[in-house]
């Protein structure tokens, strides 16, 4: 049975009239709780708490549908209504898990969470999110299971795709503009997967093991950024292990450092399916038990879950105290009172043209140029002929992936951006040129058709790279970027790499756009190719950024959020890892050195840079000046375009520790801007650096510590071309 927000709304008119009287009369009772700062929610929820039975508190803390946890419909308190996830709102399911394929439920298909942190643009996160809250609202939810801001630890993770970036500082500022866009339209943001769900492999098994530096400096800066600055209102805790206790109730995790030390007043919500145990979930901080094993099947008994019926035994035998379950019921209604649950929630919008507007904003902004010999922008004066080449060219990928899976409205695949762009400007050729196939064979045939068709052409963009289709019967195990699996090596499939380099011999005017939610190793086939762009998967207006980028409309502005390294094999996690664990036990012996942390310590040479992105226009960074005021030092420069196109730069900036007591990376981001300039305009940009930014993690004193000495202040445009250095006494 469809299952429609609106029915929840009319029957709460009633309720919601005396929710408003046991608001008037809490105010002569009690005092307020502390987290909260506002005391009359605080009050009513006290209220509201006194008037539930065990049973009905019970109910809300775990699901009572795939993606609805409990209401109590006496009181009025309705069912928190949940839906993936990160880059659009999923397709409804009802209450099971059957596609409703028979309902309105297109939406606005974003680009993934890796276009978006390509971008460095914080005011398109908070947009993006804008759109997202604004489409969840439209659709009846209270809650968008996104971000996801788990590092990128290695390229291999089936999920790096929704993932931002291996620095904890740009994800962190991504995430907190993304859930500011979302909770501005009273909707929950659910930050996720928290925490060190760092690959697909084992995911519900293996046990993290990591060093307490590397968790604070690395993997958990994310997650307190989205609750201390972002005011995230519900977590998702990951499905492994950490230091051998299941994270979604992790005492450490969850009760000591997100409820405790972040002071985290809202809901940790377990991953579907991650809850083991009743005792711990009630006791170690899990609020809400979402997606047990049950929900699979046709008729979930709900009352079967962990936090269901034998929580409720436990409370009744007095094994555990009710308090823990008043606590957890007290986060789900100060949540449902912030986002206007009851009363005052406005009507949200989908499929508008702004939305669809940030949808081509955020693929042209993220897509990174990784080479370009002189050759990009192409013009249609000079190329007559275009042959777009590639089975990615026209596949579209909006339904796969998993559970961030969306119907788009519509999706416009390269091929048909390309072709919308040239118009009758010039001829368009299509071949697919390889096919997805489950044993990763060639199509000669087809290779042969693309060949022919390279050589009549004047111009080749040929469009290849990962897809990300989840039906492990159809595609093999190495065809994914997809929730449940990794990656096995970074080879481009399906013959692609000796298709680019014979489509190279026939026709050298080669450009290559490469999708997908991570890198491909490139070095068999790179110099022989005249432009490379990375797409990843741009969303529904993907194909139309595509080509307003290739001709010249927009000058590419994206920056890799991942170094791009030879092979898997160089990356810290399969170097000295353990990925992807031995006996479900993963010592993470990378410790704080994960991408160009590692990379540029060990001093090993990488394709592209974290940071790294070419623009059609060039800049110049001049005039730094860094000077303390008070406990911050503010850094100013100015940079100037010098081409002869309107472009964006992003000027980012890295701290270096000049002889540090402990070892500390050789540079850590802890700024960035982003400015677009016209011809020969200059701006200038500034920064505020606080303690935090020159600190590190002392393991010894098991907190933060900011060593008095020299430190280097770098700019520059990516983490290998710094332009300007200052050095500050501390
Ligand atoms: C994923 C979550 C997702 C949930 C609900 C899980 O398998 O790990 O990211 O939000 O399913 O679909």
């Amino acid at each position: 049975m469809l299952y429609k927000k609106e029915v929840t709304i009319t029957r709460l008119i009633k309720p919601a009239f005396l929710l408003g009287l046991i608001i008037l009369m809490a105010s002569y009772s009690s005092p307020a709780q502390k987290i909260d700062p506002d005391s009359q929610t605080e009050t009513s929820i006290d209220s509201l708490l006194n008037l539930m039975t065990i049973e009905e508190k019970i109910g809300m803390i775990h699901a009572s549908s795939s993606f609805t946890s409990g209401g109590v419909e006496r009181l009025g308190i309705p069912e928190l209504v949940m839906s993936d996830g990160p880059h659009g709102v999923r397709d409804e399911h009802g209450r099971d898990w059957a596609p409703d394929n028979a309902s309105d439920d297109f939406v606005t298909y974003l680009p993934t969470g890796i276009t978006l942190a390509s971008t460095w643009n914080k005011e398109l996160g908070y947009k993006f999110g804008a759109v997202l809250g604004s489409e969840a609202k439209a659709r009846g939810k209270d809650i968008i299971l996104g971000p996801g801001v788990n590092i990128i630890r290695t390229p291999l993770n089936g999920r790096n795709f929704e993932y931002m970036s291996e620095d904890p500082y740009l994800t962190s500022q991504m995430a907190v503009g993304y859930i500011h866009g979302v909770q501005d339209q009273d909707i929950s943001a659910c930050v996720k997967h928290f925490v060190a769900n760092n690959q697909e492999t084992d995911r519900d098994k293996v046990n993290v093991v990591v060093s307490e530096r590397a968790l604070r400096e690395i993997y958990l800066p994310a997650f307190k950024a989205s609750v201390v600055e972002g005011k995230v209102n519900s977590v998702m805790g990951a499905y492994n292990k950490l230091r051998g206790q299941y994270c979604a109730h992790n005492q450490y995790l969850v009760n000591n450092i997100l409820k405790t030390e972040y002071q985290f007043p809202g809901i940790l919500i377990s991953d579907w399916a991650a809850v083991h145990d009743t005792w711990e979930a009630l006791v170690f901080g899990t609020d809400i038990e979402m997606g047990t094993d049950l929900t699979m099947m046709p008729d979930a008994d709900y009352n079967k879950f962990f936090l269901a019926d034998s929580a409720l035994a436990m409370i009744k035998r007095g094994e555990v105290d009710e308090k823990y379950v008043n606590d957890k019921v007290r986060r789900i209604l100060r949540v449902m009172y912030k986002t206007k649950m009851f009363s005052g929630r406005t009507q949200g919008e989908r499929n508008t043209k702004e939305h669809q507007q940030v949808a081509r904003k955020v693929a042209e902004e993220g897509m990174v140029l990784l080479q370009n010999n002189e050759f990009l922008p192409l013009s249609t004066k000079l190329y007559k002929t275009i042959a777009v080449i590639g089975h990615n060219a026209s596949r579209k990928h909006a339904t796969e992936g998993g559970s961030s899976q969306v119907k788009a409205l519509y999706e416009i695949t390269p091929l048909e951006g390309i072709t919308n762009q040239v118009g009758t400007n010039a001829k368009i050729t299509y071949a697919e040129g390889y096919k997805p196939s489950r044993d990763n064979s060639v199509d000669k045939k087809l290779a042969r058709e693309a060949l022919e068709m390279a050589a009549g052409a004047d111009v080749v963009i040929f469009v290849g790279g990962w897809i990300h289709n989840f039906d492990l019967s159809v595609w093999g195990k190495d065809a994914y970027d997809a929730e449940g699996i990794d990656k096995s090596n970074l080879k481009l499939m399906y013959g692609q790499e000796d298709l680019i380099n014979e489509i190279a011999k026939v026709n050298p005017n080669l450009v290559v756009v490469i999708m997908g939610g991570s890198n491909v190793e490139m070095a068999n086939w790179m110099g022989n190719v005249k432009a490379i762009l990375q797409a990843w998967y741009p969303g529904m207006e993907g194909g139309n950024a595509l080509a307003n980028i290739l001709f010249g409309k927009v000058s590419p502005s994206g920056k890799l959020p991942m170094t791009f390294a030879n092979s898997h094999t160089d990356y810290p996690a399969h170097a000295i890892g353990e990925y992807p664990g031995i006996d479900l036990q993963e010592k993470y012996k990378d410790g704080i050195f994960v991408g160009y942390r590692y990379f540029e310590k060990e001093m090993i040479t990488t394709l592209f840079p974290f940071g790294y992105g070419l623009s059609y226009t060039n800049f110049a960074f001049t005039d730094i000046d860094v000077k303390k005021e008070g406990d911050h030092v503010v850094v100013a420069c100015t940079i100037t375009n010098n081409g002869k196109m309107e472009g964006a730069e992003v000027a980012q900036l890295y701290i270096h520790a000049i002889n540090p007591r402990i070892e500390r990376p050789l540079k850590e981001l802890k700024g960035f801007e982003k400015v677009w300039m016209k011809p020969g305009q200059s701006k200038r940009v500034s920064f505020s650096l606080d303690k935090q930014s020159f600190s590190y993690f002392g393991e010894v004193e098991l907190g933060w510590k900011l060593d008095p000495g020299s430190y280097e202040i770098q700019i520059g445009n990516s983490s290998a071309d710094i332009r300007l250095k200052e050095t500050i006494v501390l």
